[in-house]
């Protein structure tokens, strides 16, 4: 392949997604193909090795090319590829939903939704949840309830839950109706009549990723469990970064034995191979859109790749990768050795706070600890570090100065060590 060829024609044809273009053209920039993936690691278009720091965008869990989800699309295809949902089923979703399922305790998320990716899971979980309320006698519930600094996508809606708003664009000014809150007290703190309009609240649980790797205090989500089931407010839980192992357990709510009225997840649900997103439900939810068609109770919302049956079959051999290799069994000494990696890390000069949950983690970036002086925005240090760690082997991606960690939970410990090795020669080479 002439990939120095096929660079040019990047260069001429395509916008990439949140990527200054103006830099990606400059003649200087000669931007990274990656051509093959195996395991942790992918190879450039000039063989170079990287790990995958950032599990190619936070997607990836069992590793690259893992024989196992490569078989199961391979047969799945000589099947059939993709047929439509809308009024019909396959073998692979139906599976799938089965097997979900049996991932929650008995009668409590007993419903699937397919769709794409993160942002439509949770489209669909706020359209059911403001749905639900004006159909089943509390129309005035028209409200959602989100965080700041929260991140929820990038469709119209989705954007408008989120409280970052350089991530919002036009979302800022249309979109759901959303009262965001800072934390839990302030949400106690809020007035009768705007609880009164609450359909539902929706947080990344145990730790917000694009606000740069935030933790939330311990025994929060709990406690927000606790606060919706007194008012009867539906808790939404975003699980499009936390799910299918990142934090230690199948999902963050098990950390604190939470089960919520809507989940959404995606990138981690086919091992990272293919689009495919679900919003699972309760039978309470589910049953409040029952009626006849032509009562108009029914959730007229979906996509045309809708349970796509090659998406399924890569979920589903995920699901059975999670049981045969003890995926969730072998975390948690890596997650030890990540812990003892980072604390070696954060004593240089220019680490600030290290933010670790599971297998996750965000490194700030410094220009001073004490007094603690941050770098501007403009400096772009993050995204100089992780330029700077491609020579070491590293591939990663910043959130402004934060440093994202999420590498597939395959993993070694071995690997673990080369990776935060090359993230150290970055930052000692790009602060000096
Ligand atoms: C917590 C969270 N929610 C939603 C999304 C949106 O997912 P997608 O990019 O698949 O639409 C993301 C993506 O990073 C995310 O981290």
């Amino acid at each position: 392949m002439d990939y120095a060829d096929l660079i040019t024609q990047d260069k001429l044809h395509v916008w990439h997604p949140f990527t200054p273009m103006q830099d990606w053209l400059a003649p200087e920039h000669e931007p990274l193909m990656l051509v093959e993936g195996r395991g942790c690691y992918l190879y450039d278009q000039h063989g170079a090795a990287y790990l995958d720091g950032n599990a190619s965008i936070w997607t990836n869990i069992h590793g690259h090319a893992h024989p196992k989800i490569n078989a199961a699309i391979k047969a799945q295809l000589d099947r059939v590829a993709h047929t439509s949902f809308l009024g019909f089923t396959n073998p692979p979703a139906a599976q799938l939903a089965h097997e979900l399922v049996k991932l929650w305790p008995v009668d409590t998320l007993t419903k699937v939704f397919y769709s794409d990716n993160g942002s439509t899971a949770i489209e669909a979980a706020i359209r059911m949840a403001l749905q639900y309320w004006s159909q089943n006698g509390r129309p005035e519930r028209d409200l959602i309830i989100g965080f700041d600094q929260a991140y929820h996508g990038d469709t119209l809606g989705a954007a408008s839950l989120g409280g970052i708003s350089l991530f919002k664009g036009s979302a800022n000014h249309y979109g759901y109706s959303v009262q965001r809150v800072p934390d839990l007290a302030a949400l106690k703190a809020l007035d009768d009549e705007t609880v009164r309009r609450v359909a539902a609240i929706i947080i990344e649980p145990l730790m917000q990723g694009a606000a740069g790797m935030r933790t939330w205090p311990k025994g929060m989500l709990k406690q927000l469990r606790t606060w919706c089931d007194e008012r009867d407010i539906f808790l939404i839980l975003d699980e499009v970064m936390t799910g299918f192992g990142r934090t230690g357990k199948m999902f963050a709510c098990q950390q604190e034995d939470v089960i919520p009225d809507l989940i959404a997840f995606a990138k981690g649900l086919t091992g990272g191979y293919l689009p495919l997103a679900a919003t699972m439900t309760t039978q309470r939810v589910f049953d409040g859109f029952l009626g006849a068609a032509s009562e108009g109770r029914t959730l007229y919302y979906g996509h045309s790749y809708t349970g796509n049956q090659l998406g399924c079959a890569a979920a589903l051999a995920s699901l059975e990768v999670f049981r045969e290799e003890q995926v969730l069994e072998k975390l948690q000494p890596k997650i030890a050795h990540l812990t003892g990696l980072l604390s070696g890390l954060s004593a240089l000069p220019n680490v600030g706070e290290v933010r670790q949950c599971g297998l996750m983690a965000g490194v700030e970036i410094v220009a001073q600890k004490e007094p603690l002086v941050a770098y501007p925005p403009a400096a772009t240090m993050g995204a100089k570090v992780c330029v700077a760690a491609r020579k070491h082997g590293l591939l990663t991606r910043p959130v402004v100065n934060t440093i994202v960690l999420m590498p597939p939970l395959a993993i070694t410990e071995e690997q673990l060590t080369t990776m935060i090795e090359a993230l150290r020669k970055a930052i000692l080479e790009v602060v000096n």
